[in-house]
């Protein structure tokens, strides 16, 4: 029975079926529960633990999902390396529904999210001026490539709280601030990743024109659900193809975010 894995992955649902040979493991956390039980198993010839963001029933909406349990306990089974497939909406007319955003930067447009481990105990600044990890944009950038899938390399993802849609005028303004992608999921989480010096690469699915691109009624939940399911397929076998290209070896800046800071706490093993 395998109880460590090495890489992880955060996701919807559909992406049980990546695994081979699963193991389910029971998670506790400094804070709490993550939010479900923890699938590990085999992808090709790496340990991967999975973790459905929103809970097998879907029962934690973006702002209630409990970022910090599910990143702690992944870092707790050993991973390092974290893929976070997500929907998103466009905020460019020339990026559609289908596309695969590799961004490089982000802009969090949160509130009220507890979006750090370190607010006791003594100061720590991380750095995360580059919030995703180098290696692993390059390797999902290389495999939806060659999975001849439409891939945007860079943009900045905007997450927003939630859980309403951006209205027309938010939307529009994104765009004029040059920002591409607009999502619920990917802060605190991708913070989170870098506090505990963990790679982390968002696969941005495109599942709609946001509000301001489109001239029709503005984008809906059943459509952006829809539209992620009929690609999930798809999703998981870049998924797959990504974690068998990640180096097992780590010579990314994520890896050394932590060299010199001073920790109130011993980090998970
Ligand atoms: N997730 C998918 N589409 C979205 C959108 N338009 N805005 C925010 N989150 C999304």
């Amino acid at each position: 029975m395998v109880n460590r894995a090495d890489v992880g992955v955060i996701g919807g649902s559909g992406f049980y079926s990546l695994l081979d040979d699963v193991t389910e493991v029971t998670v506790s956390t400094p804070y709490g529960p993550p939010s479900d039980v923890v699938s590990i198993g085999r992808v090709g010839s790496r340990e991967v633990a999975f973790i459905p963001r929103h809970g097998r029933d879907h029962r934690f909406p973006p702002h209630r999902i409990p970022y910090r349990a599910n990143l702690w306990a992944l870092r707790s089974l050993g991973v390092r390396q974290v893929l976070a497939p997500s929907a998103v909406g466009s905020l460019r007319p020339e990026i559609g529904p289908g596309a695969l955003v590799v961004p490089d930067q982000l802009v969090d447009r949160t509130s009220g999210r507890a979006q750090t481990y370190y607010d006791a105990g003594g100061v720590v600044h991380v750095p995360f001026a580059d919030p995703y990890c180098p290696v692993g944009r390059a390797a999902a950038v290389a495999a939806g490539r060659a999975a001849d899938w439409e891939t945007v390399d860079g943009g900045t993802l905007v997450v927003i709280e939630g859980p309403r849609f951006s209205t027309r005028a938010e939307s529009r303004w994104f765009t004029a601030n040059g920002w591409t992608i607009v999502g619920m999921t990917g802060f605190p989480e991708s913070v989170l990743a870098r506090e505990l010096a963990m790679c982390y690469t968002s696969l941005s699915l495109v599942t709609d024109h946001d509000a301001g691109v489109e001239t029709g009624e503005g984008v809906t939940h059943e459509e952006v659900l829809a539209f992620f399911a009929a690609n999930v397929t798809r999703m998981r076998a870049l998924v797959t193809d990504v974690v068998g290209a990640l180096p097992r070896d780590r010579a990314c800046h994520c890896a050394k975010a932590l060299d010199g800071l001073q920790l109130p706490f011993d980090l998970p093993r």
